[in-house]
């Protein structure tokens, strides 16, 4: 167990809910509730137990920690990884740059078959090691809970081997995993001339097996030309609610093939990625529960356009931010460079992008009792600034190391 502490002086307390269980939508998402000059009291077990203002200080005979000039804020809460792959794809990093584009380079062999070669080389151990210091440096740029996918192995063995590392990580991680089966990630080369033969696969052996050991909360789907189609989507999805995974799908990345229609159809809890969006897209997402969730840092990464983050707003929907770390479109871990570029690229005001990858995350991984802001009884997740001027100089100051420190569960 933990020892009860207290902060003390935090020059701003940020991301206060007060008996919110959901998300922020629309121009709610504007305010980022916060209280000058506080104190923030935490449980011995790693909850928040209360916080108030400096001239209602409790007397506290414990640890008593000073944040004079310091921020705190909420950990993010980062809803869409790759975290677990086995090497890196920098020669297609260079590729990009003398000129071939994403789907250019995978149609010769490169992107996510590459790191699929690579996984199938790997063994669990080695994956382990390597994602597992990926984590800790996630934790250490401030993100409290997070999400993992699949998809690199791409064969019953493969994914199996991929999600029991995921499992392995969080029978060991300081911060909830989210655990996201995305078997139809890429059309493995031998199924080539036979990708009904890959879909069976997925729906009459990989998903059983891995609802058998547990193995996954939701079921994603690349639904993309050159990658999976509509129907097929559907159909994965829909062998998925029968064991129990939710959808959050990849889909819009580069075409508008219908999949968000579909995806809301199907009771998605996320729709992901979105760079490429029809009047009909934004239409389908007011009419739905379904979240949002954009990625900035792929669209700086290989170039393409970025979700319209901003028209997602002003239409009064709960966008969501997420890093979509990965070794080919997204090599990032940072948050903080996550939120600067949303308010960079997307017109995000700081407010609305501190929402967006924190309180949203946490909706969109279904983690909003216990997680993503200040609130009396949930974790103790939170980020302490260095000393700074203003919660606005946080995304300013980008590619900045901005955090001081990162309390997890209260330590
Ligand atoms: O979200 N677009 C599909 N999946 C990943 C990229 C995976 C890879 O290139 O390895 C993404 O961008
Ligand atoms: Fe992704």
């Amino acid at each position: 167990m933990n020892q009860a502490r207290i902060y003390t002086n935090i020059k701003s307390l940020y991301g206060i809910t007060a008996n919110l269980p959901r998300n922020k939508a629309g121009r709610e998402m504007k305010e980022f509730d916060h209280l000058d000059s506080a104190w923030l009291l935490i449980s011995e077990h790693g909850t928040i137990k209360n916080f108030g203002p400096m001239n209602s200080v409790p007397e506290f005979s414990g640890t008593t920690i000073d944040c004079s000039g310091k921020l705190i804020l909420p950990c993010f809460v980062d809803s869409h990884t790759h975290l677990i792959h086995a090497g890196s794809r920098e020669n297609e990093f260079v590729d990009r740059i003398k000129g071939l584009s994403y789907e250019q380079i995978a149609n010769k062999g490169g992107g996510i078959l590459n790191s699929a070669s690579k996984l199938h080389l790997s063994t669990e151990d080695e994956l382990f090691e390597a994602s597992y210091e990926r984590l800790n440096k996630a934790i250490s740029l401030g993100t409290g809970a997070i999400e993992i996918k699949s998809g690199y192995g791409l064969s019953l063995e493969g994914e199996l081997k991929i999600l029991r590392v995921a499992h392995r990580l969080k029978s060991v991680s300081p911060i909830p995993i989210k655990v996201t089966f995305l078997g139809a990630h890429a059309l493995p080369m031998a199924y080539k001339n036979n990708r009904e033969q890959y879909i069976n696969l997925i729906i009459n052996e990989i998903i059983p097996a891995i609802a058998a050991e547990k193995l996954a909360d939701y079921i994603d789907v690349f639904c993309e030309t050159n990658y999976f189609s509509v129907s097929e989507m559907e159909q994965l999805l829909d062998c998925g609610w029968k064991y129990n995974l939710k959808p959050k799908v990849h889909v819009n990345q580069f075409n508008s093939i219908g999949g968000i229609k579909s995806a809301i159809n199907k009771k998605a809890i996320s729709v992901d990625h979105l760079e490429i969006m029809t009047p009909d897209d934004f239409e389908a997402l007011k009419n739905s529960n379904t979240i949002p969730v954009a990625l900035p840092a792929c669209s700086f990464f290989i170039k393409i356009p970025y979700a319209p983050a901003r028209q997602l707003i002003d239409c009064g929907l709960p966008l969501t931010l997420a890093s979509d770390y990965n070794p080919g479109s997204s090599p990032c871990l940072s948050m903080p460079f996550v939120v600067s570029l949303a308010c960079i690229s997307m017109g995000l005001l700081p407010e609305e992008a501190f929402n967006a990858s924190t309180l949203n995350g946490a909706a969109a991984l279904e983690l909003q009792n216990e997680y993503g802001s200040i609130e009396i009884g949930k974790k103790a997740n939170f980020m302490i600034s260095k000393a700074v001027p203003s919660l606005n100089y946080l995304p300013y100051s980008f590619a900045e190391n901005w955090i001081d420190s990162v309390v997890i569960s209260g330590k």
